[in-house]
């Protein structure tokens, strides 16, 4: 089974069955991706960047290089993760920035030492 690594620094990785989307593949591996749109191939909030193994990734159909064009996305390393089929290996990177909602950092108990 191909294995897939998702580098953010809550990532996870794992393997996981050939010909499922990054969508699928990470929340199997309990690192959900946001999808806003439903992974329709219309919103790109699932997007990653591809690191390693590009080659083992589906082509990249008519609609989701159309939603690649119109968010500006046009290095070849990003992929909609709602799209991309996994066909071996790979290695991509999720933005942190896409997480803010997901984890609410609050801060409490903040000990100061004194005297
Ligand atoms: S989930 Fe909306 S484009 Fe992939």
């Amino acid at each position: 089974m191909p294995h897939i690594t998702f580098i953010h620094p809550e990532g996870k990785s794992g393997e996981v069955q050939e010909n499922l989307t990054l969508l699928e593949a990470a929340d199997v591996l309990g690192f959900p991706l946001n999808h806003e749109c439903g992974g329709n191939a219309s919103c790109s909030t699932c997007r990653v960047e591809v690191m390693v193994g590009g080659e083992n990734l589906s082509e990249i159909d008519f609609e989701e290089q159309d939603m690649l064009d119109r968010e500006a996305l046009t290095e070849p390393y990003y992929r909609l993760g709602c799209q991309a089929r996994i066909l071996g290996d790979v290695m991509v990177q999720v933005r942190e920035e896409k997480w803010g909602n997901t984890q609410a950092a609050t801060e409490k108990g903040s000990n100061t030492s004194g005297g």
